[in-house]
């Protein structure tokens, strides 16, 4: 039984983030580090700005921007305006909205070690919050290399910044820091815990933008929100589960950074393992930060170590040559900017994972992601186990096949479910349909970006959707058996040992064919193009409901490989 004293205390912080969540913190200034970056300009000041165009910003909301690069309030916010006209994620240019919300915008040029940017910053800040009559908020949000975070927190705590240690009468200040953090177990303990000095677990939102995408916030909504998926989501109805995050980008401009990191480091000690927790995780008492975050550390903790001594069998690693991405050639990852020509960095990885506890234990979890794949995808794949007997009389066209929920974080949003089918004639035939539901077509908009859930949710004081600090580090503690394995031994093919434009190594197929299962991308069952689209009609009923029994499932007739867009 849990500890009685701390579960009244985990109630009280559920209560107190629910309270925040009803009365946001007014007034607040929002500071990023490296505002001179990648980052601020396409993803941060375009997901402010979608805030903005919806009204949900705090009045009297300034950013302050803080970098090297020199520029003034006005170079900064010329910048900032070209970023988010040239964003496909940020809402369509209004002069109007862009204008009123340029005016909150400001720069600061400094030195991250320079204790004079600190001092100017602070008095920035205290000019602005003179005027306020809801509280002096802090937000500050690390987005520059991460070797600088340590530096910047600790003079951040030096030069009084960071007074407050949480909510006070006047008001909070919160820090968000970017990925990666860390860059093995070690060094994730070390920062965190020189974060500590500074800031109190309860004000670090550590991000993993995965888990702002409304798809992956969906995922749990599917899962318990749904009385009919509960029961079968565990080992004695699901056969095994794939998690792929597939890119057809290379490294780009990020070269230096990714020689460091790899495939490893770059998503799967964040993005996959957080996407693994969300899927297999108990159901929270709660929606809130401590519930749901505890129910993921259970998950995180049960992951089966990676053995050294089995590693063929469950790990394979790729690197990419040239090749074709939709048409174009492309050059191979050691001819990038940046990459050493000999490099053995890693832009590929499938991994076996066990999580052994009650609901999961022995069911197989393939995770895989990699540069330079066919197709951008991100999805997760529940494969059902086979019906136990077959009574229907089989010819070879029929298609028996396990049912499939595949769950599309991104793009084409949604969810499907494949099941067998009767072909409509006079014998009994089975063919595989699918029903589909697209958030596009049920909710008539666009899922809102994960920057502009997560910067929200920090502003409102919720944590639910960011790491905490032993989230992390069970992560590393997760990879690192592996990471030190790959670093040491040479691949089993020599690098590079798959083309850009395909699917990764071969051995990536037999780590799953030595199973009898094979990637939802090569499965080559015909799927019946039937699809169920759930949208909502004027009345805002789902269409689905008032369809006649006829249109319900309305089969073409045509079939494509169940890969259709590859991983469709
Ligand atoms: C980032 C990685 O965290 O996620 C990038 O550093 C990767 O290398 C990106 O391209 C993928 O994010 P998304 O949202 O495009 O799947």
């Amino acid at each position: 039984m849990a500890n009685s004293s701390s579960s009244v205390e985990a109630i009280k912080n559920e209560l107190l983030t629910a309270n925040q969540l009803q009365k946001p913190g007014e007034s607040s200034s929002f500071v990023i580090f490296g505002a001179s970056g990648d980052l601020t300009k396409r993803k941060l000041i375009p997901a402010l700005y979608n805030l903005a165009c919806t009204d949900l910003l705090p009045r009297g909301f300034k950013v302050f921007g803080f970098a090297v690069t020199p520029m003034n309030d006005d170079s900064f916010r010329e910048s900032m305006r070209e970023g988010v006209r040239a964003s496909k994620e940020a809402n369509p240019y209004d002069v109007r909205i862009w204008d009123e919300f340029a005016k909150n915008l400001h720069y600061i040029t400094a030195d991250f070690q320079s204790l004079d940017g600190y001092k100017q910053l602070k008095d920035r800040l205290e000019e602005s919050e003179k005027g306020s009559t809801a509280g002096d908020n802090r937000l500050f949000y690390l987005a520059t290399p991460p070797g600088f975070y340590a530096d910047i927190v600790s003079r951040l705590g030096s030069s009084g910044l960071v007074t407050k240690h949480g909510t006070s009468q006047t008001g909070w200040t919160r820090i968000i820091i970017e990925k990666p953090f860390g860059n093995d177990l070690d060094s994730a303990i070390a920062l965190n815990t020189s974060i500590h000095k500074v800031f109190r677990e309860e004000q670090i939102y550590r991000i993993d933008h995965y888990l702002g995408k409304e798809t992956v916030q969906n995922l749990m909504a599917f899962r318990f929100a749904n009385s009919i998926i509960e029961p079968i989501w565990n080992r004695r109805y699901v056969d095994h589960v794939q998690i792929t995050a597939a890119e057809t980008l290379g490294v780009e401009h990020r070269g230096g950074y990714y020689e460091g990191a790899g495939v490893l480091r770059d998503m799967f000690q964040n993005h996959l393992l957080q996407l693994l927790s969300i899927v297999a995780m108990d159901p929270p008492v709660r929606y809130g930060g401590t519930s749901v975050r505890d129910r993921k550390a259970d998950v995180m903790n049960a992951i089966v170590p990676i053995n050294p001594e089995s590693l063929s069998d469950i790990a394979v690693r790729g690197q990419y040559g040239p090749g074709q991405i939709e048409d174009h050639h492309v050059p191979g990852y050691r001819q990038e900017i940046g990459v050493n020509p000999e490099s053995k960095t890693e832009t590929f990885a499938a991994l076996k994972l066990y999580v052994d506890n009650w609901r999961w234990a022995d069911v197989p979890f393939y995770l895989r992601s990699g540069k330079r794949l066919p197709s951008k995808v991100s999805e997760i794949v529940i494969q059902f186990k086979r019906v136990p007997h077959m009574f229907f009389h089989m010819s070879p066209e029929d298609q028996i096949e396990p049912n499939l929920i595949v769950i599309r974080i991104q793009p084409d949003e949604g969810i499907s479910l494949r099941f067998g089918a009767k072909v409509p004639g006079p014998e009994m035939h089975i063919q595989q349909v699918q029903m589909n539901f697209s958030y596009t077509d049920a909710f008539k908009a666009q899922p809102s970006t994960a920057y502009e859930t997560l910067l929200l949710d920090a502003m409102e004081g919720d944590p639910t959707l960011f790491n905490r600090a032993d989230a992390v580090e069970t992560a590393w503690q997760v990879i690192e058996p592996l990471l030190d394995i790959w670093k040491a031994t040479k691949p089993f093919q020599p690098f590079p040992n798959y083309a850009a434009g395909t699917w990764g190594p071969s051995a990536a197929d037999t780590l799953l064919a030595k199973d009898g299962r094979a990637w939802h991308n090569l499965h080559s069952v015909p799927v019946a193009q039937a699809q169920t689209s759930i949208s909502l009609d004027e009345s805002g009923e789902p269409m689905g409901s008032r369809r006649s029994q006829n249109d319900a499932v309305s089969t073409t007739g045509t079939t494509t490989p169940s890969g259709g867009r590859s991983l469709a």
